[in-house]
């Protein structure tokens, strides 16, 4: 008699598991996106519960810790031929049985939000993700100077993503120059003012992390970092910034998702939210 699925074990995941990954985002309908997933696996936590019938994963879920201040979840799938069967929820109470006293963050869709509201996650916010190709208004418009970053900018950048984010995340940032294509920074008076990072999928290039003294850096930083006329790009910005989505949407991205951004064991995010425009991706929190 095959094992009930929820008898199933709760295994880690390892980098040999980012195949199985991928083919449960395509089962979902989302986007492969292994170059994604390659980042995860290896400075993040995985979970996964293995298919009954051998065809790779039934359920995923990744945790991004940030020392005892802050861990991020994210990635949570279930093929749809296992789904509404309680796998989803079994992953989500592993993972806050995990998690023990540390404050957890996350970006729900639409799908996903019911059970976390369960869960005793609450709503804190919006993230608006845009897609399309940018025409860039001309370097010469913007009043903010960046550069290509160099190994030299990494300490500065850990400090200040330290200071914007709330935690401590040197450990996703070390990687941040192999996972990137691209690391820019604003700079004035030699004090690092904002750094962002554009790195590849298929189908488009992704520009986050966004950090930025205001929205004139972070319009900078994307200008500087944006794909030529014949790539789009992709950015999750928090609806906060509203002024940040307006101008995008004007230069040609279009919104193609909404996700609630939803804590638990903490009424709001550490850091400061004023100067964070874009996650790295919305697994990472
Ligand atoms: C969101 C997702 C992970 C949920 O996984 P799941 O395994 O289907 O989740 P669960 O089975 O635990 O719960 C889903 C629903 O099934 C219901 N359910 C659970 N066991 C059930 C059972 N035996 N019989 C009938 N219904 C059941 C739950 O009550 C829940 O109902 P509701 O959300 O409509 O109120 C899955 O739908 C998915 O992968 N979606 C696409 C990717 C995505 O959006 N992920 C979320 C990222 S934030």
């Amino acid at each position: 008699m095959p094992t009930p699925l929820s008898a199933l074990p709760i295994r880690r995941l390892t980098m040999r598991d980012l195949t199985a990954c991928a083919d449960l985002a395509e089962d979902r309908d989302w986007a492969r996106e292994e170059h994604r997933w390659g980042l995860l696996l290896s400075a993040s936590t995985g979970y996964g519960i293995d298919d009954p019938d051998g065809k790779g994963l039934a359920g995923v879920c990744v945790v991004t810790s940030y020392g005892r201040e802050l861990a991020a979840v994210g990635m949570l799938l279930v093929a749809g031929r296992h789904a509404r069967q309680g796998l989803g929820q079994r992953l989500m109470r592993h993972v806050l049985h995990e998690a023990g006293t540390t404050p957890l963050v996350l970006h729900a869709t639409p799908h996903g939000k019911p059970l976390y509201e369960r869960l005793g996650f609450t709503a804190i916010g919006s993230t608006e993700t845009v897609l399309g190709r940018l025409r860039t208004p001309g370097p010469t418009v913007s009043p903010v100077a960046t550069r290509t970053a160099t190994a030299a900018d990494l300490p500065a950048i850990v400090r200040l993503d330290h200071e914007v984010f709330g935690a401590d995340r040197t450990h996703l940032l070390a990687r941040l120059p192999a996972f990137a294509d691209r690391l820019q920074v604003a700079e004035e008076a030699s004090t690092i003012t904002g750094y962002a990072a554009a790195w590849p999928t298929a189908a488009s290039d992704v520009i986050g992390p966004v950090v930025a003294r205001d929205t004139d850096t972070a319009k900078a930083l994307i200008t500087a970092l944006a794909p030529g006329p014949d790539r789009p790009l992709r950015t999750s910005v928090d609806v906060r910034h509203g002024e940040l989505l307006s101008w995008l949407k004007e230069h040609g991205p279009e919104r193609t998702a909404l996700t609630t951004l939803m804590t638990y064991g903490i009424p709001d995010l550490p850091g400061d939210r004023a100067r964070r425009f874009a996650p790295l991706n919305l697994a990472t929190g």
